[in-house]
């Protein structure tokens, strides 16, 4: 196959066949095409899109460039979450146990990644002890036993996605749809989902900026499920403030705990309700997502929600003190308060500034070789829509270095905005993206 002719037919506008990506791909990861031809393609694909047929086929091949997860070993369907990111995003460490607790079984990969705050792993770490180092084996085996299991990424899955990001993030091409969505879904694939309930963010600190922009993605994945069979939902939520209070590894445990305990955040607590339903009526387990919903009610407010989390931490080696006293998580030595300089209503909390602020704490990563520091971060103690007083804490500082500090607080006290009259707090869930059309709430 000829690669100079298979950019120049997307370049004009053309529809790529299977075989033609397949082989761009094959190409790429054996090191037979070099990068400057992937850049053009990839150029061309951005100016050109993708038909939603050759994003499945990217997808595959994707997959097909590593190893896959085979989750054959526990039974029923085994449906995955994944968030596009945000700020303070708590989530999956409440869903999961959620879900688990439901009874229908968690096989979670999870990364650390750059951002803000870390990943699911890094916050995970903060019980002194817990370890994500499993074998495949283990792994599936923990997932029979308790339920629910978090082993760290292998190197082996999707390479070539991995591959082409990095070229991608280096030739202004990473904000392309049709990419951005193959580059998700090959991940969950390998991953071994059945199928995939998606957390796709808009605003401020998200990704997708712009909510069509989060819905046309939203569409995108979803159709790759479909043609892939996959079973995938999305629901489009807010991120233009941070979601729940808490931005910082130990504190967003701390505030995952309260929510599993039926005591967190409305938003984050109402979010990991729609996600965790969606979940349970694609496992099979219940036809609609309001009888389970109320399930995963019951199960915050009878405590085996909690209970599971617990069960997890212990079975993957983490400290149970920590568990039963959540003041023996790590802790800033400083708890530096954000006083509110005039009264009236908090207008917006913009939630970039306020993860760029937990991250110059300490809490999160720029380069790979950055060290988190699990105990920084901020506390909000406003949402957008609530009134404030000049002299009340707007928010609190948990910090260990103090020489960011006067940095930090006056960029966040820029990002949190007061001003005379009541604004109506952002709505939370924006839309669910399924299969068969979109649901707005
Ligand atoms: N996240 C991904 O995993 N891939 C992209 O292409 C963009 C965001
Ligand atoms: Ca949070």
């Amino acid at each position: 196959m000829n690669t100079l002719e298979i950019i120049r037919r997307k370049r004009d506008g053309h529809e790529l066949t299977t075989e033609e990506i397949r082989h761009l791909i094959r190409g790429y990861t054996d090191g037979t095409i070099p990068d400057y031809q992937m850049s053009a393609w990839a150029m061309a694909v951005y100016f050109r899109g993708m038909t939603e047929r050759e994003t499945a086929d990217l997808t595959m091949a994707l997959v097909d460039s590593g190893d896959r997860v085979d989750l054959s070993g526990i039974p029923g369907r085994k449906v995955d979450k994944h968030s596009t990111g945000g700020v303070g995003d708590t989530t999956t460490l409440v869903v999961a146990p959620l879900v688990a607790a439901v009874g229908v079984p968690v096989a979670k990969l999870s990364g650390r990644g750059l951002g803000h705050t870390g990943g699911t792993v890094d916050k995970l770490e903060s019980f002194r002890g817990f370890s994500t180092e499993l074998d495949t084996t283990e792994f599936i085996e923990l997932v029979n036993r308790t339920g629910l299991a978090v082993m760290g990424q292998t190197a082996r899955l999707t390479p070539a996605d991995k591959q082409l990001y990095a070229l991608r993030d280096v030739t202004a091409t990473v904000d392309s749809i049709p990419l951005i969505a193959s580059s998700i879904m090959s991940k969950k694939i390998a991953a071994g989902a059945d199928a995939i309930v998606l957390d796709v963010k808009t605003g401020d600190g998200a990704f997708m900026k712009r909510e069509e922009d989060a819905v046309r993605l939203a569409e995108a994945m979803v159709s790759i499920g479909k043609q892939v069979g996959r079973t995938t939902v999305a629901v489009v939520s807010d991120m233009s403030q941070p979601l729940g209070f808490a931005v910082g590894n130990a504190l967003e445990v701390k505030e995952a705990m309260d929510t599993l305990k039926g005591a967190g955040p409305a938003d984050l607590t109402e979010l990991s309700l729609q996600i965790g339903a969606r979940m349970l009526v694609l496992s099979g387990a219940f036809h609609d997502a309001q009888a389970a919903r109320e399930a995963l009610v019951r199960c915050m407010q009878d405590g085996s929600a909690f209970a599971k989390f617990r069960e997890f931490i212990v079975a993957q080696s983490g400290d149970p003190g920590q568990l039963d006293d959540p003041s023996l998580l790590p802790k800033a030595k400083h708890e530096i308060p954000l006083i509110a300089e005039s009264s009236g209503f908090v207008t917006e909390i913009r939630a970039e500034e306020v993860g760029l602020a937990a991250m110059r704490l300490g809490a999160g990563r720029m380069t790979k070789a950055d060290v988190i520091d699990h105990a920084v971060g901020v506390v909000l103690h406003r949402k957008v829509g609530d009134p404030v007083k000049a002299g009340d804490t707007l928010a609190t500082l948990h910090v260990n270095q103090t020489a960011t500090l006067e940095e930090v607080k006056k960029r966040l006290k820029e990002a949190i905005v007061i001003g005379e009259r009541r604004v109506e707090p952002p709505t939370l869930i924006r839309c669910i993206v399924t299969e068969d059309g979109i649901i707005r709430p």
